[in-house]
């Protein structure tokens, strides 16, 4: 089976490469001019708001899955740079539909809790959304776009995502360590609640959908709710650090331009029992994460 992987080069991206079956054969598409993970004969550099490009790059590869882990995820900027957050988030998805239509491509869509307005989390797949910032409402959008279409698709959504990989952008996690180990004091939000998400974990229960075939939406994170300043404190006691660096602020007080989820949260037991996929609480998620950094750090002293 052939599957394309969106935003190959981004954190989900990087992971659905690395954890792909092995009877499965990935191709990769983003922005930059070259792939991280993705050899270079499976990578293309494309703009997936290029229409004509998206439609011709899926002729010629013909994936029978569309993994579309590629999205416009500056939650703060989104509300400035509104036109990029839209391209990149919904006219995307047009295309990316469009052209799956025309080969017989299904679709397998990455949102966000983000879509709730974080009044009573946590929510289950069924709970009508109210996103609050234009990033929240783009995504919403681009859940739309899969609904009102007649390919076949799943739509996931997921939560404060983190792992390793070999390059991108820090994740809340990998910053916390950073910021930590360098002796610099943090302030993280107490009243932000929900779930936490180590990107591999999300990786195979994407692959397992498509194993499956399965179609509709499915919330797929971390199985344990836990506030971000314990969240935060967790992240120091494992990766042994000083948690008295990390001091508590509330989400108002940080004067953020987007509005945040408070009360969020998404109840993960249909993933669970549907798919069959195992979620870790916030600590065991971390504790995985703590075993490929130390076995990353070994492998680069060899
Ligand atoms: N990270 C989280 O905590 C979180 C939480 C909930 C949901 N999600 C969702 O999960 C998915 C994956 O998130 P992530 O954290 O892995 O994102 P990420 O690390 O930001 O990766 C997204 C990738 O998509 C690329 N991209 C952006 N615009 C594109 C375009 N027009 N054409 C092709 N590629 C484009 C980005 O390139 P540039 O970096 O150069 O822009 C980046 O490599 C997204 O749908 C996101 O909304 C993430």
């Amino acid at each position: 089976m052939r599957v394309l992987v969106t935003g190959c080069n981004g954190l989900l991206g990087q992971k659905c490469v690395e954890l792909r079956p092995n009877s499965v054969d990935v191709w990769g598409v983003d922005l930059h001019e070259k792939g991280v993970v993705c050899p270079a004969d499976c990578y293309r550099s494309l703009n997936l708001t290029d229409r004509s490009a998206v439609h011709k790059q899926l002729e010629e590869w013909r994936p029978q899955w569309i993994i579309n882990a590629a999205a416009y995820t500056h939650v703060d900027r989104a509300e400035t740079e509104r036109e990029l957050c839209w391209n990149a988030n919904v006219t995307a998805v047009e295309n990316l539909v469009y052209a799956a239509r025309k080969i017989g491509a299904r679709v397998v869509h990455i949102s966000t809790d983000y879509v709730f307005d974080g009044k009573n989390g946590p929510y289950r797949e069924e709970d009508l959304p109210n996103p609050q910032g234009f990033y929240s409402r783009s995504k919403l959008a681009s859940e739309n776009v899969l609904r009102s279409s007649t390919i076949k698709f799943a739509i996931v959504r997921t939560m404060v995502l983190y792992g390793l990989t070999a390059e991108g952008r820090p994740n809340f996690v990998t910053w916390v360590i950073d910021e930590l180990s360098s002796g610099r004091t943090i302030r993280i939000v107490t009243d932000q609640i929900g779930n936490t998400t180590l990107a591999d974990e999300l990786a195979l229960g994407l692959w397992k959908i498509i194993d499956e075939d399965a179609s509709g939406i499915y919330h797929i994170a971390g199985r344990e709710l836990i506030d971000r300043f314990s969240f935060a404190r967790l992240i120091a006691e494992i990766f042994a650090l000083d948690n008295q660096l990390i001091l508590p602020i509330t989400t108002a007080e940080l004067h953020q331009a987007a509005p945040r989820p408070l009360n969020s949260g998404l109840v993960v037991d249909k993933a669970m029992q549907q798919l069959g996929i195992e979620l870790s609480d916030a600590r065991g998620g971390l504790l995985t994460l703590k075993k490929q950094v130390e076995s990353f750090s070994a492998r680069s002293k060899t």
